[in-house]
This record gives C-alpha cells, structure tokens and sequence, in this order.
C-alpha cells in the first residue's frame, strides 16, 4: 500500500495529502473475515477475534463493600448483570478457590491465606479528569486482619493454542500486590513446578511504577533457584509507569512469547515458551510470600481495565473441558473448522491497523469493495488532475 508516496509536495495537493494519507483499511463486520493478520516481529496469522469493551457500562457501575468473611467473600455472588450474564460468563470465570491448601508446606513460601473473590471483579465509574472512558472493569486485592482478598477470572477456553491478547489497563494501588495477565497450563502432576507452561505479564506493586516483569515460567526450580534465561524485568519506555493507561499486549506464538506496550515491542523470550494448549487467565493477588511481599493491613491495589481484547486459534481437541465449558468449546472448534473448511484465508483482516479502538479492517480480499481502494482511485484522480 504505496500510494502515499505517490505525492510530491505540489503546493495544488498538498492540502489534500494529509485526507488520503490518513486512510485506514475499511472497518468490516467480524464475519466477513476469515482471518486475523497482527502486526510486529510476533506477526501471525489467527483464526478468530473477540473484544471485551468495559468502557461504556454506567448503569452497571457499583463499588462492592469489600467482604470481611473469608468465607462469604469466595462464596460472593458476580457484582453486577454483566458479570452474571452469559456474554461474560461463556468467556470467564470468575475464581473463588484459595491458597489454604499450599499454606505452610514448601509448594509456595506464602505467608498469608488469600482468597479470590467474585466481589473484587466489578465495573467502576471512571473518575479520572478528562477521563477516556465511562467506566472500566476494577479487579480489587486488599489486606484484612485474617486474610488477603483477591481475585481471578480464567478463560472458559482452555485451548488455546498460539494467540495475540491486548488490555488497556492501568494497576494502582498500595505495595504487596501482584496484578497480571497470562497464559497457564496446569502441569498433569500439580506440585511438580518443572511442568508448568506459562507466559506472563505481571506487575508487582512493590517495585518501582517503571517495571515491569515478563517471564515464561517456571523461573525458579524445585531446588529454589532462579531461572534467569526465564524472566526479564523490563523499564517502561518514555518514562511512562504502570499507574498509566497503556495497551499491554501478550503474543504466544510458536516458540516464543513477546510483549509490546503501547504498539512497541519491550520484550520476546524463546526460551521455555509454553507448547501445549492452554487458557488466559487475568488476577490480583497477594499471599505475602516473597514474590507479592505483604500489603498492609487496611491497604488495597486494584488491575484497572477499560478493554480487552484477543485473536487467537484453538485446537481441535479441548482437554480439561466441563459442563457447559464443553458446550462453549463445541461453539469455538464449530466456528473454526467452519472457517477452515473455506479453506486458505482469503479475506484478511486487522485489528492493528485501524483508526477506531475495537473494530476489524480488512486488509486484504474483496479488494474492490474496501475503502482503501476507493480511496486510492480518489488519490490517483486528483493526482493526475
Ligand atoms: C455482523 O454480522 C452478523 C451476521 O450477519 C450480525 O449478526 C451481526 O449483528 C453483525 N455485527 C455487527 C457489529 O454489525
Ligand atoms: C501495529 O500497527 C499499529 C497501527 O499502525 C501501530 O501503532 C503499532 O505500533 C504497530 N505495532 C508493531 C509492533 O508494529
Ligand atoms: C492459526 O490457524 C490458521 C489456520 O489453521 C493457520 O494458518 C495459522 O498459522 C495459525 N496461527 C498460528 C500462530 O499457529
Ligand atoms: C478454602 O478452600 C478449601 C478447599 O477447597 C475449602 O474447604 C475452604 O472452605 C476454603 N476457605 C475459604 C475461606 O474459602
Ligand atoms: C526490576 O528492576 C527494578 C529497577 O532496577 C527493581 O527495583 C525491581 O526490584 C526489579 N524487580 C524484580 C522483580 O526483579
Ligand atoms: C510477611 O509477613 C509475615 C508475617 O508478619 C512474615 O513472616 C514474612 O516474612 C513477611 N514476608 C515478606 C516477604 O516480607
């Protein structure tokens, strides 16, 4: 897509440049795609999108009292209509499992119980000034006299298997949390720490606001050493902190995981990259081990959130699937299959190139019908006028 460069600086067109220049790959329906193309040295190509828009949900917007009952809070119903609906809970499920029993054994060097909570995930109105958004999704961890509340939401797919997932997130909040988005499969034997695959974007809010901390685990082995191959602790570029808006993006691709902030790349570690299929898990947390470190009493953190959003392809075989799990899974390999069957990918689509937050372009395909053509007739015609 050359055409800009047919421009010369011709004072006549000059001040029409910047209208063609500014054109953006037509904005199409999902279902004129029949793949996703993203961008960057992680380039690949998926089978499938979603996006998860948490900006504009006012009449949903509720801080929950914080639950002062270890129990009541795990057992805490979903905060709001949203969280109960199926447009949510086909996708995530809301956690209320605890560290009780990893407590005092050598499995972690947790020092606090620490229940997840359905309570801590709610929509929050968004105060900021000049905010960019209505509303955002709060993901809360707070320190009590008996225990930590937190929370967790995992994918309802558990096959992933290669996918490009992006959040626009912010994390505030006191030190001793650990806020993080990552892909996890649990090992077939869970204590043993060597089988674990997992690549992660963690945050942890007892460093400074500039770090960031990438790892694909497990980055320390049975005997308690570090990993260092596994991990890297990456600085914010342009002096921007995690206590800023930014689009945090995970690409899981075949042998490697990379991370971008903001479009730009930070990080890409070959090293361990997880193999198998697995599921996307978001989490707030804290269990006063060495990696959370402890949250005061009284204090709280909270992951942020104003969208998320995914390509990714499955496989053929979900494993570890339940109830209607098995139904959504059935959906899933249904809508790819469907797309595989049309055989090689003839219309391509983005969702990098594009002007609008959430949409789809198409990048390729149909080549007649997109807007970049006309666009590109129109450009030719004034130029040669
Ligand atoms: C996309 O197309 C499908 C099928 O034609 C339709 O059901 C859906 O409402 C469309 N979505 C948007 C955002 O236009
Ligand atoms: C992907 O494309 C978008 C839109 O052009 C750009 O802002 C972003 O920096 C690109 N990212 C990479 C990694 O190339
Ligand atoms: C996703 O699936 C499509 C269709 O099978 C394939 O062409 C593509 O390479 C896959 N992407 C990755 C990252 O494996
Ligand atoms: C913690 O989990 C255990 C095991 O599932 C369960 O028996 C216990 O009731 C839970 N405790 C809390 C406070 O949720
Ligand atoms: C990352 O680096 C920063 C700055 O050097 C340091 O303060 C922080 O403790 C490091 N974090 C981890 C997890 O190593
Ligand atoms: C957290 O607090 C507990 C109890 O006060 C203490 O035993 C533990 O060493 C602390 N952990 C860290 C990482 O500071």
């Amino acid at each position: 897509m050359g055409y800009p460069t047919l421009f010369r600086p011709l004072v006549v067109i000059s001040s029409l440049a910047p209208l063609c220049m500014a054109a953006y790959p037509e904005v199409v329906n999902d279902s004129r795609c029949d793949c996703y193309l993203t961008n960057g040295s992680s380039e690949n190509y998926f089978t499938t999108h979603k996006f998860f828009d948490f900006r504009n949900k006012v009449d949903q917007a509720k801080v929950p009292d914080i639950i002062g009952d270890a129990d009541e809070s795990s057992q805490a119903d979903p905060t709001s209509d949203y969280l109960s609906s199926d447009e949510w809970s086909d996708y995530w499920g809301l956690q209320s499992w605890n560290n009780s029993g990893s407590l005092n054994t050598d499995v972690t060097d947790a020092t606090v119980l620490m229940v997840h909570s359905p309570n801590n995930v709610y929509l929050e109105k968004n105060q900021d000034e000049n905010a960019n958004s209505k509303t955002y999704l709060t993901m809360r961890t707070a320190r009590l006299d008996d225990f930590q509340t937190s929370c967790e939401f995992e994918s309802i797919i558990q096959n992933y298997q290669y996918l490009s997932v992006r959040m626009y997130a912010r994390t505030v909040g006191a030190p001793g949390a650990v806020t993080a988005m990552f892909t996890y499969r649990m090992p077939d034997d869970a204590d043993d720490v060597a089988e674990v695959q997992e690549s992660d974007l963690e945050i942890r809010t007892l460093d400074p606001p500039d770090s960031v901390q990438y790892t694909n685990q497990p980055s320390y082995t049975s005997m308690g050493l570090d990993v260092q191959d596994a991990t890297r602790n990456v600085t914010i570029p342009e002096g921007r902190d995690w206590t800023n808006w930014a689009v945090y993006r995970m690409d899981w691709s075949p042998g490697k995981t990379t991370w971008y902030i903001d479009g730009g790349e930070v990080a890409s570690i070959s090293f361990q990259a997880p193999r198998d299929p697995s599921m996307l898990i978001f989490n707030s947390w804290s269990d006063g081990g060495s990696w959370t470190g402890n949250m005061s009493v009284g204090s709280e953190a909270s992951l942020q959130i104003q969208w998320i959003e995914l390509v990714y392809n499955t496989t053929g075989t979900p494993d570890k699937q339940t109830g209607n799990h098995r139904h959504m899974a059935a959906i899933h390999e249904r809508e790819e299959s469907d797309k595989r069957e049309e055989g090689s990918c003839y219309n391509v689509c983005s969702i990098d190139q594009r002007e609008e937050t959430g949409t789809t372009t198409l990048l390729q395909g149909s080549a007649p019908r997109t807007i970049v053509s006309w666009v590109v007739v129109l450009c030719l015609a004034l130029f040669a006028w």
